[in-house]
Parts: C-alpha cells; structure tokens; sequence
C-alpha cells in the first residue's frame, strides 16, 4: 500500500499529518516533528521564497539508488496553502535523539558509542560520494556532494546509527556532464576547509568531496572531545573552533584561524592513552589536512574506524 504520495505523483492528496512540535531551526524554514496515523514523521517547511533550496533538496532525494541506511529517508512532499501563503513541506524519517550536535551537547560517548556512530556515518558519506554507474536491470547514481557537512545535519537513530540530512546545498556530478554553475562559497562557515575560505572558485567533483572530507574530521573530534574512554574527565561540548572563535565566528576570524594560522582544534593529550583514540588521531588529521588532495576518502575512514572499533575493545 502506498501512502505516500511520491514526488512526480500526480495525484497530490494532502497526507492527513498534524504538525507536533518545533524541534528546529534551520538556514531555510523549521523543522517539525509531526504525527502521521501510521507514525511520526519530521517535516522541514520552507517559505515559498525559498523554493530554490526545497526543489534542490528534492532533487538529490529523488535520485535513483539514494535509499541507503546512513542517509536521512524521504517520504513525501507537499504544497500547503498557509493563510494567504504558500508553504513547501519535505516529510522525511523522524528521529527522536535528533541531531548529533545535539546529543554530544546532553551526552558523553563510549568508545564503542563512538566507532558506531563515526563509522556509519562515514558509510552514509561515502556512499553518496560514490558514482554508481547505471547497468541494463539498474540506473546508477551520480556521486554526490553535501556542501554542508556539520553535526547539526548528522541525525542519529534509536540505536545510534547516524544518517546524513540536509541537501540543501547538495550538488550532484552527472558522468559526462560538465556543470558550468558557479560555485560561491556556500556551507557554515566554521565547516569551511582552507581553500573555501581562501575564495578558491575552480572546483571539480574530487574537490568538493574533499571539502566533505575536511568537515567529517571536525565531526570526528567533536566525538573524540565527548569520549568516556580516556581516564580524565570529559570537557562541555563545544563545536569545532568555539574555544578559538566563540559562537558566531565571521568569515574573517574563521580565514585567519584555518588559512593563515593553519589552525585545527586541539587534540586533548589525554587521548594518546587510549589505544582507540589515538590510534583515531592520524584519521582527523588525514581528513582536515592543508593540503586537500592528501585528505582520506569517507570510504577511508569508514574502514579505518571499523578496524579500530574491532581491535580496541573498551
Ligand atoms: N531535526 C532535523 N531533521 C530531523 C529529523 N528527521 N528527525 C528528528 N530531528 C530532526
């Protein structure tokens, strides 16, 4: 039985959905936890002037082969009469422990808690990164980038597998296609790599994946920073760079920090004790490097957090 009306679905029966409570905020409209009869569902509500951001959030979720476990599901989308306005509503899969951000704000992590949720994470990465080439039974996939990679658009499930949201910014890469678009600097600017913030314009597929890349190294530390696995005590949460930059850090504090000063956030001396954790310290490094093309692959660190989540049990 289909409930949900697909995106080219022609008949656009408005789902019988209450909307629940206002669990975010974010760049474009709010997000909402919201009750179908068969469940909770999240829907994300864009005010019609931002129809640009929902159609391109739409699209990415409208590629064939997108359904993978480590990324946010799509259920349907809607155009609702609001009063005198229009609102664009893209009702994905609900998730009650939210963000990551969120959750590495009320909790601390164990190591195994910690190789879960990086590694499932870097899974989701790396399969959108991935290009899947069409065959005769199956279309394939375009590879994928994010653009704004940060722990406020990882969401975790019940039992701390994390799914990849948010693509708003997304951009895909048709094989053979050359996209002439112009890329600006888009993204949260505490996420920015080097040669974003450095206004760098001639980018190609491999060079937005790698800003991907410098980003899920920032997510990584931050689960480092809330690790229970080494003997200290565990620090507040605080987002990549807010000991250095504070809260609202502008484009020009984030330049001089990451380009000029080639600064990172500080790696906690306590975490060369812990067999797991340091041996977790070449892999951020490796993905927030200077140098963009010496950066791992997501499917890199997927394989390298596996390994240590096997090797090092506690
Ligand atoms: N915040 C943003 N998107 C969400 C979702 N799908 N579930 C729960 N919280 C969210």
């Amino acid at each position: 039985r289909n409930v949900y009306p697909a995106i080219n679905n022609p008949v656009r029966h408005a789902l019988n959905l209450q909307l629940l409570e206002l669990k975010a905020h974010g760049r474009y409209g709010s997000v909402w936890k919201a009750q179908l009869p068969d469940g909770f569902v999240a829907v994300k509500i864009f005010p019609q002037q931002d129809r640009q951001s929902f159609l391109a959030e739409l699209e990415v979720y409208a590629l064939p082969q997108l359904k993978h476990d480590n990324i946010l599901k799509f259920i349907a989308s809607e155009e609702r009469e609001d009063g005198d306005s229009t609102k664009l509503w893209l009702i994905t899969e609900y998730h009650d422990r939210g963000s990551l951000c969120d959750f590495l704000k009320g909790n601390t992590v164990s190591w195994a808690d910690l190789c879960k949720i990086g590694e499932t994470m870097a899974c989701g990465l790396a399969y959108l990164h991935d290009e899947i080439p069409d065959t005769v039974h199956m279309k394939g996939k375009p590879a994928v980038a994010h653009r704004d990679l940060k722990s406020k658009n990882v969401l975790l499930k019940q039992d701390l597998t994390a799914c990849i949201a948010d693509f708003g910014l997304a951009l895909k890469f048709e094989p053979g296609k050359c996209s002439n678009e112009t890329h600006p600097q888009v993204g949260t600017r505490r996420y920015m790599a080097p040669e974003v913030l450095e206004g760098a314009i001639c980018f190609n597929r491999d060079s937005f994946l790698r800003i991907d890349m410098y980003a899920c190294g920032l997510i990584v530390w931050e689960l480092m920073t809330r690790c229970i696995a080494t003997d200290g005590p565990v620090s507040e949460y605080r987002l990549p760079f807010e000991a250095e930059v504070g809260q609202q850090p502008s484009l020009e504090d984030m330049q001089t920090l990451v380009v000029t000063r080639k600064m990172r956030p500080a790696l906690n001396p306590l975490w060369s004790k812990h067999p797991g954790l340091s041996g977790l310290i070449p892999t951020v490094e490796e993905c927030w490097d200077q140098d963009a093309e010496a950066r791992l692959s997501a499917g890199c660190v997927q394989e390298r957090i596996r390994h240590l989540a096997r090797t090092v049990n506690s």
